[in-house]
């Protein structure tokens, strides 16, 4: 297979979504983590370490979850107060991400994914609907993008793995993250040294039909802001949504500059890598393709 993300990991133990979340908090995760990739790259796949702090979306009923974000706005879905981060803790936030990034490289991982999208903390910085702070993180785009920035530099300074970034190309909500935005943004982080953007949409928050891909959001959408992505940068652009049986012309404009499809079946079961692929009537019945643009 080409490369599994396996879901994302806790950086710390307050910071949990799930109760069985896997954690890369210390250093004791490190050998067990290194079976997980040892599997993978028997079969030759790549392993790919997914990590995300979610912020004020951290999960209120695990025991022990603290709350942190650009704001001290819960989120519009309900949810804690979350405390507003001083400078401190944004420094902190930025080590607890070099620091695990180290981690996931002595675990074996062939490259890091940082989540700064679908609505939890890098993209409560970037959302101008979430950040309303008046310091140097907040009040416009060039001062919400640095948060993000310093925490790819750090990254990049400790280790030496290729590092894709998920965003969300638009949040889905008024006054929320858009493109054009999303576009510059990407351009910065391009020259910052990521080795590709993965676009997604909405938030988990503010959007959740739009993070889950719903069967009734319209499909294709994601695939366009991709493209658009694409357009700006030259590192490749991931590309991910339900396909199913309704492939419309703008999946097809976008998967027709694809040079590789991962296609699953409806189960999420791998089939097959596809090279160059022109999208046929076989492909469009498998519901999931991941498409990798050049
Ligand atoms: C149950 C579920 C959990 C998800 N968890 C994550 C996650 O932890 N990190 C992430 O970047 N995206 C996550 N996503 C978003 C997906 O990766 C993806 O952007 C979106 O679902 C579109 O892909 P699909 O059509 O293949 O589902 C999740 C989606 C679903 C449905």
């Amino acid at each position: 297979m080409g490369a599994v993300i396996p879901t994302p990991f806790y950086m710390n133990k307050g910071l949990r979504e799930l109760p069985a979340q896997m954690g890369i908090d210390n250093d004791e995760k490190i050998e067990g983590l290194k079976e997980l990739t040892g599997l993978l790259h028997k079969t030759d796949t790549k392993a790919i370490a997914h990590l995300n702090h979610p912020g004020r979306m951290v999960n209120p009923i695990i025991p022990g979850n603290y709350f942190i974000s650009a704001t001290d706005k819960p989120c519009e879905n309900g949810g804690t107060i979350p405390n507003r981060m001083t400078q401190k803790d944004i420094k902190a936030v930025i080590r607890l991400f070099s620091e695990s990034a180290v981690r996931v490289q002595k675990a074996g991982f062939d490259i890091l994914e940082l989540q700064f999208g679908h609505g939890y903390l890098v993209a409560q910085f970037l959302s101008p609907f979430v950040n309303d702070r008046e310091d140097e993180y907040g009040g416009g785009f060039e001062q919400s993008v640095r948060f993000p920035l310093e925490i790819l530099s750090a990254v990049k300074a400790a280790v030496n793995l290729p590092v894709i970034i998920r965003i969300s190309g638009d949040e889905m909500i008024p006054n929320g993250i858009i493109l054009p935005e999303m576009e510059e943004f990407a351009r910065l982080l391009e020259k910052a040294g990521a080795a590709a953007i993965h676009v997604s949409a909405g938030t988990v928050c503010s959007a959740p039909p739009w993070f889950f891909q719903h069967m009734f959001v319209p499909k294709g959408k994601s695939w366009a802001m991709a493209r658009q992505v694409k357009r700006r940068i030259k590192i490749p652009v991931i590309a991910v949504a339900v396909v199913g049986d309704s492939v419309n012309s703008e999946i097809s404009a976008t998967s027709g500059r694809a040079p590789y499809f991962l296609v699953f079946n409806e189960n999420g079961d791998f089939l097959k890598v596809l090279k160059n692929p022109a999208l046929s009537l076989e492909h469009r019945a498998s519901t999931v393709i991941i498409n990798l643009l050049l």
